[in-house]
């Protein structure tokens, strides 16, 4: 398989110092911090890059606001970047940039850059378990966690304004493999055979492309609370969260954020190889959450913001 992750998203945004205070609070590391480009980086050196909205050298927008502006897929090495290249240089918009990295724009516009990956895949060791019988953390207490520091950026979920075009373009020309499928709405994708779930999750939305959301991975569950507790202290809104998703199996914590649509931290999803089977699904709420927190736990009091208090959640 060609494609190995997400090596970056270039973000465009109205407000780069409010950019900056969302990620140094979401807890990525600062790289470089100028007034026209910020460069943060996960814990596998996959990069968070901003730029002002109107910046003359980015890619256009696929939709108004504050948004991804492009999407930069990595690859373990050039024979392997080499083979993606091959198969898209049959699509009309492939060029390459004045970065010298070669380009394409997927149907929906969002433009697409490849690149050796910069990324060294670290390994993490999540919380052991214990049920009766099966006791993975003996004579050690279970951690409790106060800040997310991000290990990837695994997913980008997109809006697809013609879907079977874009599951062809994804599945044909740049090698995607299919995980699972709501036909004729949803469809998961992953860059490899062998991988997270999915890497980027396209929903039909005709007339209207855009961003659902970009997601970021953390080692667990106690991660995800952790961290969007941490978050929440902070003032930052919920979007929805923390919650289970049953369709790969994460938790998740979506925040609202002057990037983009919502950034979410999720860990424990399925992770799938050549055996993996994919199914598919018809669309039922219950298949976007298995049970999910609306508005989020306020970092004070640890408890659910119910929906009717939800002027209370930017406090900090
Ligand atoms: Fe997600």
């Amino acid at each position: 398989m060609a494609l190995n992750g997400i090596d970056a998203v270039v973000f465009g945004v109205a407000d780069m110092a409010e950019a900056k205070r969302f990620l140094d609070d979401w807890g990525v590391s600062q790289i470089s911090a100028a007034p026209d480009k910020l460069v943060y980086q996960t814990r596998d050196g996959g990069e968070v890059i901003v730029r002002p909205h109107d910046a003359p050298d980015l890619p256009p927008p696929i939709e108004n606001g504050n948004t991804v502006r492009e999407v930069i897929w990595g690859a373990a090495n050039q024979p392997e970047l080499d083979k993606t290249l091959q198969s898209l240089r049959t699509v009309e918009s492939f060029r390459t940039g004045p970065d010298g990295l070669a380009r394409a724009t997927d149907p929906n516009g969002l433009s697409l850059a490849f690149r050796v990956s910069k990324r060294a895949p670290i390994v993490v060791k999540p919380t052991p378990t214990n049920a009766p019988g099966t006791h993975q953390r003996v004579n050690q207490r279970a951690p409790v966690r106060t800040q997310a520091h991000p290990i990837n950026i695994g997913h980008v979920v997109v809006f697809a304004d013609d879907l079977a075009k874009m599951r062809a373009f994804y599945l044909e020309k740049l090698g995607f493999v299919l995980s699972d499928e709501y036909p004729g709405f949803g469809v998961f994708t992953r860059c490899q055979k062998v991988g997270g779930h999915h890497n980027l999750f396209m929903m039909s939305r005709p007339g209207k492309p855009g961003i659902n959301h970009v997601a970021f991975t953390v080692q667990d569950i106690h991660e995800v609370i952790g961290g969007g507790i941490a978050m929440s202290k902070k003032g930052w809104k919920t979007e929805i969260g923390p919650g289970r998703h049953p369709i790969s199996g994460a938790y998740f914590w979506y925040f609202e954020n002057p990037l983009a649509p919502p950034l979410e931290y999720y860990a424990d999803e399925d992770f799938c190889t050549e055996e993996w089977q994919p199914t598919t699904y018809e669309r039922k709420p219950e298949l976007f959450a298995e049970w999910a927190i609306d508005g989020g736990i306020d970092g004070t009091t640890r408890r659910q913001l119910a929906p009717r208090d939800r002027s209370l959640r930017g406090h900090a």
